[in-house]
């Protein structure tokens, strides 16, 4: 069913070439709104304009590096100038790398042995700047957006910005230190915002997905056969629906969150989209 709060609405989705948040701007097209979709990889963003332009509605491919201020505020002008201010920014850029993620679950003394066994990586090999690298992207690449996309609202009088949290916002996942951590803040900076952008009249929140897979997690969660790794096997023995999320299942609670008609004093939250994994104790 079409909303008409979205009708040329312009709405900017970061992350829009990848698994999640391609699937939201096409569903914002089809809305009816014109969405700049931003990421790193032009094909990536093309073949999504693509999609959204087959089906009628409008989308913007613009290849930025959203940790990079100038860079996204360059792509702010020539969205202003193609489509108009934006209304609407859904922060879906982020991420995590392998080498800034532990490769044991628990310490082992052999890390801080003389000789580190190869391919073992402790807590006590974390190369910092790796970490930095995930905690730019999950942080600066969504407080970044939210300047910049963010002065358009305050200037409307109006406006509203999703962010995407995890599962790790709440408790961390093993092996996962920076990406955790960096999306703990991303909970934190979405009441902080919230409050510091009511006067303006732009609503702040977040979703946290559970676990969906994407290029990078379906490597850790599955086999080649498609089968369930061990991490898979326990990830599914936490989640009381007994499958991994698929981008569709994310889009109601998006499309909520931006609609100030639906959702119009809901501000600071963040909505687990998880098929119960943070709600089970797994006891
Ligand atoms: N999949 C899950 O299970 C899951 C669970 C919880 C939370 N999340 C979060 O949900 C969001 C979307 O996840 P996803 O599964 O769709 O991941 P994805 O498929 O890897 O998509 C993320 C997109 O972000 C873009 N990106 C990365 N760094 C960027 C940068 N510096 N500047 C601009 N764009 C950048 C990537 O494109 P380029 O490399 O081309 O830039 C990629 O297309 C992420 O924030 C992720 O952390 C995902």
């Amino acid at each position: 069913m079409k909303n008409s709060f979205f009708q040329n609405r312009i709405a900017v989705v970061t992350g829009a070439g990848g698994t999640l948040c391609s699937a939201v701007a096409v569903e914002l097209a089809r809305q009816g709104a014109k969405v700049a979709l931003l990421g790193r990889t032009m094909d990536k963003l093309e073949r999504v304009a693509a999609a959204i332009r087959s089906a009628g509605g409008t989308g913007l491919p613009v290849s930025v590096d959203v940790t990079d201020a100038a860079a996204v505020e360059a792509a702010r002008q020539r969205i202003a100038e193609q489509l108009g201010p934006c209304a609407l920014l859904v922060n879906g850029a982020g991420g995590n790398r392998n080498d800034a993620v532990t490769t044991t679950t628990e310490f082992q003394p052999a890390e801080i042995a003389e000789k580190i066994p190869e391919g073992m990586r402790g807590f006590f090999n974390l190369d910092p700047a790796r970490l930095l690298d995930v905690i730019t992207l999950n942080t600066i690449g969504t407080i970044v957006p939210c300047q910049v996309f963010g002065r358009d609202m305050a200037r409307q009088g109006r406006g509203a910005i999703v962010n995407f949290a995890s599962m790790n916002s709440y408790r961390p996942l093993t092996k996962n230190l920076a990406y955790s951590l960096s999306k703990a803040g991303v909970v934190n900076l979405t009441q902080w915002l919230a409050v510091y952008l009511a006067p303006a009249g732009i609503r702040v929140n977040a979703v946290a997905p559970g676990f969906f897979a994407n290029e990078r997690s379906r490597k850790i969660l599955m086999t080649e056969d498609g089968g369930l790794t061990a991490r898979g096997q326990t990830v599914m023995a936490h989640t009381p629906m007994k499958r991994f999320g698929e981008a569709t299942d994310l889009l109601g609670s998006v499309c909520w969150l931006l609609n100030d008609e639906q959702a119009g004093f809901v501000t600071g939250i963040t909505i687990a989209v998880d098929g119960g994994f943070a709600a089970s104790s797994g006891v």
